[in-house]
């Protein structure tokens, strides 16, 4: 009975506590124009496993490409060390206090694979970011040209499955109950990010993908609360579609180059978009922009591959997916040429072979955009 009595309280507080968020959310300041800060400042987070590595790598590509800016005060380069998992679980915060101020006196952040412990109650530092900074839309593209590919993904990034995902009930023994929570202007905020990036990329299809027919509260009401964003929209065609058949059409060859923008909630924006990276050729390959109206942090879609440092393989990483996210950083804060000459060394010089190191391939990299 205690355990009941408990649960019910606890569930109480958390709605209470998610009512506030709405709120706020519903009350929040005017967003930051990154197009016209005076100085940019650019957060480097080194994370965990192969993380310091690539991001090392990356940290000299800005460094190459954004010498004059830097030189003339216009950027500033920030390395933030300490986002480790030893520090973490040490303190037992998953961002600790002093490394998330230093972050909020960036602008942008570029930032490494963090580990996150399955289990325990240690939240990942991904999603505590995601929260801390409001990082509200999760934008991952992923192109494939030679098969007419190319997709945008708008993943709602703050709340779900994943807001109250480490603080769920448990009556020991016999049953545990997590939350997902989807809130009206959590919702609108994403769709209109989405139909937004459609109106001004030339866009001309979004689909809303969700499992409304099962979980009809939350992805009932992400459905019908994008359609009224939609309506704003006329000239965008809109379809909604159930994230199973999804997963199926998305390795349909035939319909496949049909889908331009989707648009979902966190979760399943969480699952599909692996499945497309892999598409485009691996999780590796592709690049995720972590979009607030405060902040944006740019990161690699991977994991920290702990594997690969204790098999002795680290230098080998990969630092294409994370060089991919720098690309969309650039072009956040209004460096389009930049973004470009990234953009094209990274295409010119193609896949990363196995056996050359991370820094080699960086080499190459900067050579070609220095060429
Ligand atoms: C991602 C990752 C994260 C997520 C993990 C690392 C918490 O898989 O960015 O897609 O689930 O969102
Ligand atoms: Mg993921």
């Amino acid at each position: 009975m205690n355990y009941v009595e408990n649960a019910v309280s606890q569930f109480r507080a958390l709605l209470e506590e998610q009512i506030a968020r709405s709120e706020r959310m519903r009350d929040a300041a005017p967003a930051k124009d990154f197009s016209k800060l005076q100085t940019v400042t650019i957060g480097v987070i080194d994370g965990d496993g192969i993380g310091p590595i690539i991001t090392g790598q990356s940290m000299r590509v800005l460094r190459a490409l954004l010498a004059e800016e830097i030189a003339a005060g216009r950027i500033v380069l920030k390395p933030i060390e300490g986002l480790t998992i030893e520090n973490r679980l040490a303190v037992g915060e998953a961002i600790p206090k002093d490394i998330l101020a230093e972050i909020k006196t960036c602008d942008v952040l570029l930032k490494g694979p963090t580990e996150t412990p399955k289990g325990g109650t240690m939240e990942s530092a991904n999603v505590a970011m995601r929260r801390e900074l409001d990082l509200y839309a999760n934008v991952r593209p992923v192109s494939v040209p030679e098969q007419g590919i190319d997709w945008i993904f708008f993943r709602e990034n703050t709340e779900g499955e994943y807001v109250l995902g480490s603080r769920g009930v448990e009556i020991p023994g016999t049953l545990c109950m997590d939350f997902k929570v989807t809130t009206v202007p959590g919702t609108k905020r994403i769709a209109r990010a989405a139909f937004e990036y459609a109106k001004q990329n030339g866009k001309k299809y979004v689909a809303i993908v969700t499992k409304a027919n099962i979980m009809k509260k939350t992805d009932g009401t992400f459905s019908a609360l994008c359609h009224e964003i939609a309506a704003e929209y006329p000239d965008i065609e809109v379809e909604d579609w159930y994230i199973d058949i999804m997963t199926a059409k998305l390795v349909d060859e035939k319909t496949r180059s049909k889908f331009q923008v989707f648009l979902l909630p966190n979760l399943y924006g969480d699952i599909i978009t692996d499945e497309a990276a892999q598409i485009q050729g691996g999780v590796g390959t592709a690049g995720s922009a972590n979009l607030g109206d405060q902040y944006a942090m740019f990161e690699a879609i991977h994991g920290s591959a702990p594997r690969m440092i204790e098999t002795g393989r680290g230098g080998f990483a990969n630092p294409a997916s994370i060089l991919r996210a720098a690309v969309m950083l650039l072009r956040h804060i209004a460096r389009p040429a930049l973004a470009e000459k990234l953009e094209s060394a990274l295409d010119a010089v193609g896949e990363k072979p196995r056996e050359m190191t991370a820094e080699a391939y960086t080499d190459l990299l900067i050579q070609r955009m220095q060429a």
